[in-house]
């Protein structure tokens, strides 16, 4: 293999994995595995930078930089902390600061707060900037965001502090918060977010600072920086910072002892479930400012403070047996049914296997006794087996299986993918049903009227075998089936009839094309005035739109090359759904930049990157990533980037000013 093609195969790898975890809540690789690939990628592309990409994964991996955000470098990089997991290596660190120091010291020791670390500015008493870790070097500024947080202070009391200092602290969403604002997303068939951390997170990059404000985030803080400081004493400070309005856990203890630190471990393993926000570990730091000046710094982390890890909450239970169940894109999870066992206040029956690789490195048997884990995320998940439990008696070894469990059709692995799919997508019957509950789901047709309950009876009955047979039920039909009376049978008959109304956008969407979600479905609506153009367009064509790459493009043109999808589409046309971009929103859409590709590149001062892009697809350019021979001319900001630069001299490719695109279309 190529470099090039090592390099492109992890990037899909990853994007898929990122996937899987982000979108889907469902990793299907270990942290330590993802880290590992992805530090092979970031090798690969450091020491071949020819084949860089701005959206290769590598740009969003340990830093959480969004470039809808400005960039700032933070005055002291914000590291991490090293990890231990046991008294021993408690002792040892202690032990070693004892060493270290050779006289008497504090040990200050604080909850670790499982949220998002933030830096505040403070300048004259007032909050000039927040930023987010980023890659500990820069992060992003989310001042606005962070200034809707209640428990953080924008103008400080008394007249004590620092004329110009830093705070740092965790940003946190609350476990009532947090399980709220999930059965809202449930509601909406919204993904829901993993736990608390991703939340919290996910909540501060919102570009919109209405809807964080409503998301009710909250902060501690635990780290004073800057010069001129009021005491010598990292506890001091933060008792000192209290009274400056700052939200300081009043869970801190200065301990003089390791007798006394595991004292207080111990006392809060227990007792932090009782805590309104998640934690997970202790942190350790030595207390006098002097102290951890002589200690110093590692490259990652200082050497005056650890963190101690709870053991996540785990039970141990029987494996009874393992199912699996094929989903609408034809995904096959493998589900283990558990002896229910109790963890963390509810009982626990069932658990995801997520792959085949997950099941091969467990070693499973069934019957073996296994260890359950449910950390702060929603689905459990089976973290090992206790192999001195297994006795003769232990039933056969879990193996992913090769047939559909629901139409036989022999199973696929599509290519760096850790997924098995059912590739019969027009016969098998969870997919089709599957597909048709996406097709009426709100967010696509949005059919009243209709649930997965009724499409489960329909299809049993015979009635419905696809989407477009919704489109040929009557009242008469369907009023006397299941116990459904005149009213409800107008009820659905009516929402069929309004879907026809829904726009091209939606309907695009609602066709569940792999990879094609609403994101991608209104990107394709802008670019093709109707279904003809796009069932005709070409792999070329497809790429040239925004967001869509390789991938989306291939299952695209798959998908249409499918004689019954053709068929498909060609009935829900007869039926009359809105295969067409609406007039106002051609009325919108100009000819002005056709046939045109577009680069753009540099700072802008007049409109951002986003609205440049899309002012070009309203005019009918197409906005690319990269410059090549076919590139119509470069919309260049400030600060165009000199490889750039050289490439499009080199290739005599037209440069223009905000101003003169903006005449452009004008
Ligand atoms: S002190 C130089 N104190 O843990 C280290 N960190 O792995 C400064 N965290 O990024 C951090 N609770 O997000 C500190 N009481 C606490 C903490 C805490 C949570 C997080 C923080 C940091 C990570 C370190």
């Amino acid at each position: 293999m190529t470099v090039k093609e090592q390099i492109e195969q992890l990037r899909s790898l990853l994007h898929q994995h990122n996937y899987n975890y982000y979108v889907l809540n469902t990793p299907s690789i270990s942290d330590q595995e993802f880290d590992s690939l992805m530090r092979q990628l970031q090798e690969l592309e450091e020491q071949h930078p020819e084949y860089q990409d701005e959206n290769s994964p590598s740009v969003r991996v340990g830093s959480d930089i969004n470039k809808n955000f400005t960039q700032v470098s933070h005055k002291y990089p914000m590291l991490s902390l090293s990890n231990t997991y046991s008294e021993g290596e408690v002792n040892e660190f202690y032990q070693r600061v004892r060493k270290a120091l050779n006289e008497e010291f504090e040990i200050c020791c604080e909850m670790k707060y499982d949220g998002t670390s933030i830096s505040l500015i403070y300048e004259d008493g007032k909050l000039m900037r927040a930023v987010t870790r980023g890659d500990g070097e820069k992060g992003d500024d989310v001042t606005d965001n962070v200034k809707t947080i209640k428990s953080i202070p924008l103008v400080l009391h008394g007249n004590n502090y620092p004329p110009v200092f830093e705070m740092r602290g965790e940003i946190l969403m609350p476990w009532d918060t947090f399980e709220e604002l999930n059965r809202e997303k449930e509601a909406r068939e919204e993904p829901l977010f993993a736990n608390p951390r991703n939340a919290a997170s996910g909540t501060l990059k919102l570009q919109n600072s209405s809807i964080v404000a409503s998301r009710k985030l909250d902060a501690y803080l635990y780290y004073l920086l800057g010069d001129n400081l009021p005491f010598d004493g990292h506890y001091e400070n933060l008792q000192e910072a209290k009274k400056w309005g700052f939200k300081i856990s009043p869970l801190m203890r200065k301990c003089h002892s390791t007798e006394e630190i595991f004292e207080f471990i111990s006392y809060w393993d227990i007792e932090r479930k009782n805590l309104p926000v998640a934690t997970d570990g202790i942190v350790l730091k030595v207390n006098s400012l002097k102290q951890q000046k002589n200690l110093g710094f590692t490259a990652k982390s200082p050497r005056w403070a650890i963190a101690y890890k709870f053991q996540a909450e785990r039970a141990l239970t029987r494996l009874n047996s393992v199912t699996f169940q094929v989903g609408r894109t034809g995904a096959v999870t493998p589900v283990a049914n558990l002896e229910p066992v109790q963890l963390s206040g509810t009982v626990v029956k069932r658990a995801s296997l997520h792959n085949a690789d997950i099941i091969e490195n467990l070693d499973l048997y069934i019957g073996d006794m296994v260890y359950v884990e449910k950390g702060g995320e929603i689905i459990p998940k089976i973290t090992g087996v206790d192999t001195a439990l297994r006795s003769f008696m232990i039933g056969e070894k879990v193996k992913f299986i090769n047939q559909c469990p629901e139409c036989g059709s022999t199973l696929i692995r599509y290519e760096g993918e850790a997924a098995h799919y059912c590739p019969n997508d027009s016969a098998c019957p969870p997919q089709i049903k599957g597909k048709i509950e996406h097709f009426i789901s709100r967010k696509a047709m949005n059919i009243d009227g209709l649930g997965p309950e009724t499409v489960d009876s329909f299809y049993s009955l015979g009635l419905i075998q696809n989407t477009a047979d919704l489109y040929q039920l009557t009242i008469e039909k369907i009023k006397d089936l299941d116990g459904k009376g005149e009213k409800s049978a107008e009820n659905i008959i009516n929402g069929i009839e309004q879907s026809k109304k829904v726009p091209f956008e939606r309907v695009i969407f609602a066709l569940g094309i792999r990879f094609v979600g609403e994101t991608v479905a209104k990107k394709i609506a802008k670019s093709f005035t109707n279904i003809d153009e796009l069932i005709n367009a070409s792999k070329e064509e497809l790429i040239n739109i925004d967001e869509i790459g390789e991938k989306i493009a291939q299952s695209i043109l798959n998908f249409f090359s499918n004689e019954t999808n053709r068929t498909l589409i060609q009935r829900l046309k007869d039926a009359g759904l809105t295969m067409q971009r609406s007039e106002e929103e051609r009325a919108d859409y100009t000819d002005k930049l056709s046939g045109l590709s577009i680069v753009i590149s540099g700072t802008f001062t007049h409109y951002s990157r986003d609205e440049y892009k899309a002012m070009i697809e309203k005019n009918g350019g197409k906005n690319v990533g990269s410059i090549s021979a076919k590139t119509s001319f470069i919309l260049a900001g400030e600060n165009m980037g000199p490889s750039k630069l050289d490439k499009a001299n080199k290739l005599g490719i037209k440069i223009i000013n905000e101003e003169e695109f903006l005449k452009l279309i004008s």
